[in-house]
């Protein structure tokens, strides 16, 4: 079976994220999205179970669609698949330097992993997870950056004014 991961913080997954993963689905046979941990230094706003929580319901409806999480290396998660391809979205160029770079770190340590990048939406080419943070702890509307199904705990976690 063909299988695409998907990494990201996702922290919180937004529409653009969503956007990235139905495009995936269509293509790919089975979808993982990986929700990367970065052990001690963990600066996310969401607690990686939350992360998981909120990827799991907004994708529930997606039948290859899986999620997951991994506290390491994305290049060692990927050993687990056969073959798969590590699928990232582009908002901009900007955001090409870093995943040309990763993608390439990433084949140095599994050279069977190939990247493939998917371009944003236009419609979601402003998105991206840091924004939605700072629109949320200041308690601006959310409805057009992340999935309905999230917009309570986005707003209750981010409304409790630790970050
Ligand atoms: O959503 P993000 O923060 O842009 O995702 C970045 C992520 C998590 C995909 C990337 O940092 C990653 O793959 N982290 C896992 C650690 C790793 O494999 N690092 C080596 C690549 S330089």
């Amino acid at each position: 079976m063909k299988t695409a991961i998907y990494p990201g913080s996702f922290d919180p997954i937004t529409l653009g994220h969503l956007n990235i993963i139905r495009r995936t689905a269509q293509i790919f046979e089975r979808v993982v999205v990986c929700i990367m941990i970065n052990g001690e230094k963990d600066t996310a706003m969401f607690s990686p179970e939350q992360r998981v929580r909120m990827a799991q319901r907004v994708t529930e409806r997606l039948p290859n669609v899986e999620v997951d999480y991994f506290n390491g290396l994305l290049a060692e998660y990927s050993k687990r698949y056969d073959k798969p391809v590590v699928v990232k979205g582009l908002r901009a160029v900007t955001d090409f330097e870093n995943e040309f770079t990763m993608a390439l770190i990433n084949k140095k340590i599994n050279p069977e992993l190939e990247t493939m990048f998917l371009t944003a939406s236009e419609k979601y080419t402003f998105l991206s997870s840091s924004a939605v943070k700072d629109v949320a702890r200041h308690g601006g509307p959310l409805e057009e950056f992340i999935p309905i199904e999230i917009l309570d705990d986005v707003r209750k976690i981010a409304g409790k004014g630790k970050y």
